[in-house]
């Protein structure tokens, strides 16, 4: 079978009838524990995996960058390279990577040139694996290649943030982070306020399933922006910058101040930062049966407080705790929420049964199909001369 990279310099070839001179890639993520964490300047525990973008390139001579999208029925964008580039309102897609550019002739002015762009990935659209971070990040990685830019791959994550801002979508900086800094068999501790990584092991006997609940969510929307007003919001009433500097007693004081909802979203956000911390202890000691309980807890405070589990995920990280005979499914959903996937992290004997009782049932409970895959923990993106 062909690698992405081979079908997509096919595909640059065939196309732009010239050889590719550069390569970039970069991977998508699951998100082991930590969820709606980072814009709060929280913790998260994300893990590279091995699913990603891939692109590659060469100088056109022109001021303009092409881009053909293989994935998507060869569809093409062009755009001028300045500080003023506008959104494409028919194609998504290409909003991701425009955005990428116009941030960096903001921060390299003259020195982007024109480039002939191939892209192809293979992160499941809409599964909450971050597809769009790693068009970012690969488009990011590679204008620091071809163009010899002084960027960090932490500068590169807070640049496809801003293009994720620019396309209407206030993320936080977990998925371009952990794809520009991935660690091969570690997930990544990311300090979302000082940007401090700190790799965990992946235990020896631990395997990483990601079961996709085939249910696609669509981040760009209110509903996630909508999360974030209220932590902000729960914020100033507690009178602290950011909900990671609040404890859960500081809440519990503000209490009669906030509504229902926004309580139980800063509660959410406040227990899921401790946990967190605990889990990666506990991942880092091999201790799956901790960290069993923290991703339930965690599954549980995303579906009851902070409302962002769809009834088919949900039925997914059951199935997981019925097939384990288990009080806690070590299991959860992951991502920004409203569908997507679920994480699991098994011993592989276990894994066999959480996948035969998943394929078995899910169906014929939800009248969807599962998939299921074990991914490693991958390095982050990177950049070679074709
Ligand atoms: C999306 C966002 C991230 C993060 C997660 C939820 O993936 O892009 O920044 O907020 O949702 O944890």
């Amino acid at each position: 079978m062909k690698s992405v990279k081979e079908i997509c310099i096919e595909g640059f070839e065939k196309n732009f009838v010239e050889k590719p001179d550069f390569y970039s890639y970069a991977p998508g993520r699951v998100n082991l524990i930590g969820e709606h964490t980072d814009y709060n300047g929280g913790f998260v525990l994300p893990c590279a995996i091995q699913f990603g973008t891939c692109m590659v390139a060469r100088l056109n001579g022109t001021d303009k960058i092409r881009c053909l999208a293989l994935d998507m029925e060869n569809d093409f964008d062009e755009f001028e390279i300045s500080r003023n580039i506008v959104k494409n309102d028919q194609k998504l897609w290409a909003n991701y990577l425009r955005g990428v550019v116009y941030q960096f002739c903001e921060r390299f002015e003259g020195k982007i040139r024109g480039l002939d762009i191939a892209i192809k990935g293979n992160v499941p659209k809409g599964s909450g694996l971050s597809s769009s971070a790693s068009l970012e990040v690969c488009l990011g990685t590679l204008l620091k290649g071809a163009f010899n830019l002084e960027i960090s791959p932490m500068d590169i994550a807070l640049i496809g943030q801003k293009a994720e801002a620019y396309i209407g979508m206030k993320c936080g900086i977990m998925d371009q982070a952990i794809s520009a800094n991935g660690t091969a068999d570690h997930a990544v501790r990311i300090d979302c306020k000082s940007y401090e990584l700190t790799s965990v092991k992946v235990p020896e006997d631990a395997l990483i399933l990601i079961i996709n609940s085939n249910v696609k969510h669509q981040l760009v929307g209110s509903e996630y922006n909508d999360r974030r007003e209220s932590c902000e919001k729960a914020a100033r009433v507690i009178g602290v910058p950011l909900l990671r500097d609040a404890t859960m007693e500081m809440l519990e004081k503000v209490k009669p101040q906030l509504d229902d909802e926004t309580f139980r979203r800063a509660k959410h956000v406040i227990s899921e930062n401790e946990r967190v911390l605990l889990a990666s202890e506990a991942f880092e000691n091999g201790d799956l049966k901790t960290l069993s309980k923290l991703m339930y807890e965690s599954h549980v405070s995303m579906r009851d407080d902070f409302e962002i589990v769809v009834t088919q995920t949900d039925t997914i990280v059951n199935l997981v705790k019925e097939a384990l005979n288990a009080d806690y499914a070590p299991a959860r959903q992951t991502g920004g929420g409203f569908g997507g996937c679920v994480v699991a992290v098994v011993n592989s004997e276990d894994a066999k049964i959480v996948g035969q009782t998943v394929m078995a049932r899910y169906h014929e409970l939800t009248g969807l199909n599962a998939e299921i895959f074990v991914t490693r923990a991958c390095a982050g993106a990177h950049f070679e001369k074709v």
